[in-house]
């Protein structure tokens, strides 16, 4: 029968697999890194006072696609190309979900509205992979090989959610409630 269990175990198991996946979750993390270094450069005067916050967010994903490269370095394995088909954040960009990429390279403020947009994207994107690393911590967090990468990723992930959610609910308090009752919806219109 299927399960999270077995098919992880399966790609921890064939060091194709766990190829593709450390490779996967490398570059999903370090381009989370990339964008939150940028949103935390760019945050107008209005919302300064998150800077600390989004820098750190930063920093931990940078931190997480260090670990998994670590993961792989550790078996002898170098990151392969990510196929297309897995650039989630491209995939997004297309639809139009989140912050676009134009705009983060651009020397320019956000406008608060930008800021919501990102809030509100990452308050799902991070309640996904909150889940997703809860899942595997239960079934992997004692590994000998990737449970402390497992532990450490899930603890942040979960403190990502919590500071999403929680200035959300600052911006909410301060009138924005019904733009980010839309961008959610938005959010989950497209199956996030
Ligand atoms: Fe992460
Ligand atoms: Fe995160």
């Amino acid at each position: 029968m299927f399960s999270a269990r077995s098919l992880f175990q399966e790609i921890v198991d064939n060091d194709d697999s766990y190829r593709l996946f450390c490779s996967i979750a490398a570059s999903g993390e370090a381009q989370g890194g990339w964008e939150n270094g940028r949103i935390a450069a760019l945050l107008p005067a209005s919302q300064r006072e998150l800077a600390p916050k989004v820098a750190r967010h930063g920093a931990d994903e940078d931190k997480h696609g260090r670990i998994f490269r670590a993961l792989l370095r550790r078996r002898g394995l170098t990151p392969t190309d990510v196929p297309a088909a897995t650039d989630y954040t491209m995939l997004l960009e297309r639809q139009g979900i989140g912050l676009a990429h134009a705009t983060l390279r651009r020397d320019q403020a956000l406008t608060e509205r930008d800021v919501i947009t990102y809030l509100a994207h990452s308050r799902v994107t991070e309640q996904r992979a909150a889940e997703q690393m809860l899942l595997l911590q239960k079934h992997f967090g004692d590994h000998p090989e990737v449970g402390r990468a497992v532990r450490m990723i899930c603890r942040d992930e979960e403190n990502h959610l919590a500071y999403c959610h929680e200035e959300l609910l600052r911006l909410a308090r301060a009138g924005h409630g019904r733009t980010i009752q839309h961008l959610l919806q938005e959010c989950a219109s497209v199956g996030l």
